[in-house]
């Protein structure tokens, strides 16, 4: 979807595949959460789709907040520099907080997003993401629940972008121009 038209995907995770990941997450959360108060959050705009399955595996009471966050300016490689485009609209303070985000790289965004939110006291902060490039890491990152380890490729569909297409994707595919 550049000036050379559209770029050639390589199907990587089926949508099943994914719809089994995110049933097991959703279990593993309905676990931890039992009888508690959730709030969920949505990190846009990768997020939504992975957030929208995932939370109607949870069987909790919850309530759904969205934040907005970039690091990337329309680039395959991160600035290394986040922005938070969107804060969230209602405190945390004293609340348990499931921070869900599409995928982990560098661990720079969520590494941040932990930070800033631990500042706002929360009850406790669990982190989970569908992706993990767990070779790309550059900083430390807590992550609680990880659906997939995959390699340093450029994935795009369910959500994840690149410059701005491909989220409507209900797989996950390979760029394979970009590899
Ligand atoms: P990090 O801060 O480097 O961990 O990057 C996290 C963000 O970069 C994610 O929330 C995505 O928006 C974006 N990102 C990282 N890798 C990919 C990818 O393979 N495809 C699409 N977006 C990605
Ligand atoms: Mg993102």
């Amino acid at each position: 979807m550049d000036e050379m038209g559209p770029l050639k995907l390589t199907p990587y995770l089926k949508e099943n595949q994914i719809r089994q990941k995110v049933q097991a997450m959703g279990a593993a959360i309905t676990d931890q959460f039992r009888n508690k108060d959730l709030l969920a959050v949505c990190v846009l705009k990768g997020s939504f789709m992975f957030y929208s399955d995932l939370i109607r595996e949870l069987d909790l009471d919850l309530s759904c907040e969205f934040c907005g966050l970039s690091s990337y300016q329309n680039e395959v490689k991160s600035s290394g520099e986040v922005r938070i485009t969107l804060d969230l609209n209602s405190p945390i303070k004293n609340r348990h907080v499931l921070l869900i985000e599409d995928i982990v790289d560098t661990g720079i965004t969520m590494n941040f997003l932990r930070t800033h939110l631990m500042s706002r006291k929360p009850a406790s902060l669990t982190t989970a993401t569908l992706l993990l490039k767990p070779h790309a890491l550059k900083v430390k990152c807590e992550l609680d629940h990880v659906g997939f380890e995959i390699p340093n490729d450029f994935v795009v569909g369910y959500g994840l972008d690149y410059q701005g297409y491909y989220r409507n994707l209900p797989y996950i595919a390979q760029i394979q121009s970009l590899n």
